[in-house]
């Protein structure tokens, strides 16, 4: 099944259900914990967790490093849900299965959803470890998570929830600019870029991240634009965070390996959680 029915929506209640049989507090931010980046979820205090096995409908990633289980209770003063694991469109899972998550985040109540995610850096004033704030994306994965007839039922507020949604505010200058502010408060590096989205598993060919540049491409990966699709639906406020594990195909004279991916996630770990643990009561009030 590749777009949405009906009976999606039922479905997303039915995990709403049991993940609030588990944790009755209602979280008001989703965070979508990237390849390399899920101990963050340790930060929650009194953690409910839940194992994505035990959510009726929940999709489980076969993907090595990405352990997959829901994190609720709070960071910072905020109650949050935070996604150790995410599935791709790549293993095989259907784009209702890639952004049945987020549709469940949005209808435990949250308002917000950061999402982060490991990616190729395409401009060369990145460097491996490099933290970017996502501006904007390009979509080149030959999918669209909306797909199916629409369901206005999945509006998190008014206007939300329209056949056809504006795109143009996807990743919200305010919350942006709340990143930019921490960062330079914090004094880590947090240059803007646009994510391009390919749908893998294979990395790029070096003419492929070429054209990519040409299309005004900072950052390259596999992941994020379905889940801020289906966001943007619902009405959620978004704000992108990527990790630049690799130069992109061809930036570099070497092979790019999934360990190192991995690998780098641990290396700038102290930097992404205390800007992240620092930005979540901003973002929450914004
Ligand atoms: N390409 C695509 N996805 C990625 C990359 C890359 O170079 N690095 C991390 N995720």
């Amino acid at each position: 099944q590749t777009t949405e029915t009906p009976d999606h929506y039922s479905r997303c209640l039915a995990a709403v259900e049991a993940i609030r049989a588990r944790h009755a507090a209602k979280p008001t931010l989703g965070i979508i914990l990237g390849s390399g980046l899920g101990n963050f979820a340790s930060q929650v205090e009194n953690p409910t967790v839940v194992p994505y096995a035990d959510i009726p409908g929940w999709p489980l990633s076969t993907v090595e490093g990405h352990s997959g289980k829901l994190v609720l209770g709070k960071i910072n003063g905020v109650e949050v849900a935070v996604m150790q694991g995410r599935v791709h469109a790549y293993e095989g899972y259907a784009m209702t299965e890639v952004t049945f998550p987020t549709r469940v985040l949005g209808l435990l109540g949250c308002e917000k959803l950061i999402v982060t995610n490991a990616a190729g850096g395409i401009n060369v004033s990145y460097g491996e470890g490099t933290l970017v704030a996502i501006s904007d994306h390009i979509n080149l994965t030959g999918h669209n998570a909306a797909l199916g007839p629409n369901e206005p039922r999945f509006a998190t507020k008014p206007n939300a929830g329209a056949r056809f949604f504006d795109m143009t505010t996807a990743y919200s200058k305010t919350l942006r600019a709340l990143a930019h502010a921490e960062a330079e408060k914090q004094n880590i590096p947090l240059p803007e870029g646009v994510y391009l989205a390919v749908l893998g598993p294979s990395y790029e060919t070096a003419a492929e991240i070429r054209a990519f540049r040409t299309l005004g491409a900072d950052l390259v990966g596999m992941s994020t634009v379905h889940e801020v699709i289906i966001a943007r639906h619902m009405g959620l406020e978004v704000l992108g965070l990527s990790l630049v594990t690799n130069m992109a195909a061809g930036v570099l004279d070497q092979a790019i390996n999934h360990e190192e991916v991995m690998e780098i996630g641990k290396r700038v770990e102290r930097q992404f959680t205390s800007l992240l643990v620092a930005l979540i009561p901003q973002v929450s009030a914004a």
